[in-house]
């Protein structure tokens, strides 16, 4: 009775083993950070994360035979993720830049963005342009190409771990201004029932946003980028840019 029930055991436990790879063979672990809409959010009800970046890797990932399993996580700890191939790729507005392709590869660009800054609009006497702003507190997530910028204009900079905390800063009057990627700021804009906010003219333009995928990977890397090319050529990329952002590409 008792090796009867020790084989079994040692039967399930090889069933663990092998189901954990074969999984691991054809789902792909992709790292986000949800609070960036309309790039990837928490969807209401389901909690799940979606958004115009979820739609592509998703699509992407269906194109060369892949399962996608999201994880959310902080933004500054995507990189660290790959690094340590906790995840195996990070899809979450990543702007393609030197310094991080040192860490991690980039796919093909797949959206071309920018950065602006919101004010209060009672203080739009007092903020013009962005240079107005060099001994004022700008608010910023952490690690983000806003933290960088907001650093050379002020070096007062409150970083905060997600979007909407750096707005809210800004709401009750911790800081004057919330750098961030100017289609983010433009949705939240447009949700806010108000003419409380508005957006300083300037535009930091020059943003690319790529796939990033962990070193080391290049099987991974060209999947992405075959699965890109493909989605462009059917018309699925131009109908994911439509449902988020009304317009096509
Ligand atoms: N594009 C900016 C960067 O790469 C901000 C990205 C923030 N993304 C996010 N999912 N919170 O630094």
């Amino acid at each position: 009775m008792f090796k009867k029930i020790t084989s079994a055991a040692a039967l399930c436990a090889c069933a663990v083993v092998f189901m954990g790879t074969s999984y691991a063979q054809d789902v792909w672990r992709i790292g986000t950070e949800a609070t960036f809409a309309p790039f990837e959010f928490m969807e209401q009800g389901s909690g799940e994360p979606t958004g115009y970046d979820i739609d592509i890797i998703k699509a992407i990932a269906k194109e060369e035979g892949y399962k996608v399993e999201v994880i959310n996580m902080p933004f500054d700890g995507l990189i660290p993720a790959m690094l340590t191939s906790q995840i195996d790729a990070a899809i979450a507005g990543i702007t393609i830049t030197p310094e991080r392709a040192k860490k991690v590869d980039f796919s093909e660009p797949y959206y071309n963005s920018g950065l602006s800054t919101i004010i209060l609009a009672s203080n739009q006497d007092k903020y013009k342009k962005v240079s107005d702003l060099s001994s004022s507190r700008i608010c910023v997530q952490i690690g983000t190409t806003s933290a960088k910028s907001a650093q050379e204009i002020s070096g007062k900079v409150g970083a905060f771990n997600t979007v909407p905390e750096a707005f809210m800063e800004l709401k009750t009057h911790g800081c004057e201004a919330v750098m961030n990627d100017r289609p983010v700021n433009l949705y939240f804009l447009s949700k806010m029932d108000s003419n409380d906010y508005v957006e300083l003219p300037e535009i930091l333009d020059g943003q690319q946003y790529g796939i990033a995928v962990g070193k080391g990977n290049p099987e991974m890397l060209k999947a992405i980028n075959s699965g890109l090319k493909k989605i462009r050529e059917n018309g699925t990329f131009t109908e994911i840019h439509k449902k988020w952002f009304k317009v096509a590409e």
